[in-house]
């Protein structure tokens, strides 16, 4: 059979020969001591990208996000974020278990959340009952909103809520090149509004391992405090830093062809019964409903095409490096082939 054309998730990509290539002449040295210089030039790359002062690299969008709740929302307080945002649904209760920080979910649309209900649930009260407000924290691109972008102004708004009340924004740009890529803003224009942001350098840009939190220096020191309690302080890390490096250079763009990718899959299905779509996929995320989740992934497994099972009707698939041009016709077999009633 083909080899299998995995659409479960963006982080399956391998790196390429040249990425390998770039990974193997890294010059290095103790990132603990802070002496690693491929790690320093993928730090600032990352914070020019970003439009802010200084940025960490880190092994995990995780250990990323981990990081700007424990520096920015205080233990008891509460940070306010999406109902399906990763910390609060994938990152196994790290907010909570290290941070002791309360999680308020918010029901947004496809991911983006009303600055209205933000200003509605932050509390900031003198009540010895209450648990304040410390954090807000969005997600861009929505991972369960079906890869969508935030709108600059809803993020403006945000702000302001924030600004507000004295509280900070954090923004899970796990996929943020995905939605710069996308609508042609910059990704610094993005983050502008926020006070921290990470970025993954293993999803669709392909590098194996790494992610980055970006913001103030300040905020960075306290960073690299939190990024060594928690384990994730590594010696020559200019070796995967590299493969990072590589990606930002040559990856971003690329960004592209997975989403028309993502929409050429959409398109050739979408109207034919046996499957919907619940929202508009901008980038490279689609969610669709099946009658019958385990038999559609049966059929389409069986064709060499892997996807992931995400509710008892949904499912998803996500256009990364890996997929080419030429897997796009197999795919839409595939799926068409899952689509037929039993
Ligand atoms: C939106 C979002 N944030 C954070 C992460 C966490 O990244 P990692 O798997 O590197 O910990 C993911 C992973 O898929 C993600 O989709």
């Amino acid at each position: 059979m083909d080899t299998p054309i995995d659409l479960r998730s963006d982080t399956v990509t391998r790196p390429t020969p040249a990425m390998r290539e770039a990974m193997a002449k890294a010059e290095v040295g103790d990132d603990v001591m802070n002496e690693d210089p491929t790690v320093h030039a993928l730090q600032a790359k990352t914070a020019a990208m970003l439009g802010k002062e200084a940025a960490l690299f880190v092994p995990s969008g995780t250990m990323a996000n981990l990081i700007a709740i424990l520096a920015q929302c205080p233990p008891g307080e509460t940070t306010i974020l999406g109902q399906d945002a990763h910390p609060y649904r994938f990152e196994a209760g790290g907010g909570a278990f290290v941070g002791g920080v309360m999680m308020r979910p918010l029901t947004g649309i496809n991911g983006i959340l009303d600055p209205d209900d933000i200003a509605h649930c932050v509390v900031r009260t003198e009540d010895t009952h209450a648990s304040e407000t410390g954090l807000i924290a969005i997600e861009n691109t929505t991972n369960f909103g079906g890869g969508n972008i935030y709108p600059l102004d809803t993020i403006k708004r945000i702000r302001a809520v924030a600004d507000s009340n004295g509280i900070r924004v954090h923004c899970d740009g796990a996929r943020l090149f995905n939605a710069a890529v996308a609508s042609g803003i910059p990704a610094a224009d993005f983050a502008r509004d926020v006070d921290t942001v990470s970025v993954c350098f293993s999803k669709g840009l392909g590098a194996p391992v790494g992610s980055a939190v970006a913001g103030s220096k300040a905020f960075i020191d306290r960073a690299r405090k939190l990024r060594k309690m928690l384990g994730g302080g590594m010696r020559q890390a200019g070796v995967i830093a590299a493969a990072a490096l590589y990606a930002l250079e040559h990856h971003v763009e690329r960004l592209r062809d997975d989403h028309r990718r993502a929409a050429a899959v959409r398109s050739a299905i979408e109207g034919m019964p046996g499957i919907s779509f619940p929202m508009p996929t901008p980038t490279n995320i689609v969610f669709a409903d099946v009658p019958d989740v385990m038999k559609f992934i049966g059929e389409v497994g069986s064709r060499g095409v892997l996807i992931l099972p995400v509710g008892s009707k949904r499912i998803r698939a996500v256009f990364h490096l890996d997929v080419h041009d030429n897997d796009v016709d197999r795919i839409i077999e595939a799926f068409k082939a899952g689509m037929k009633p039993a």
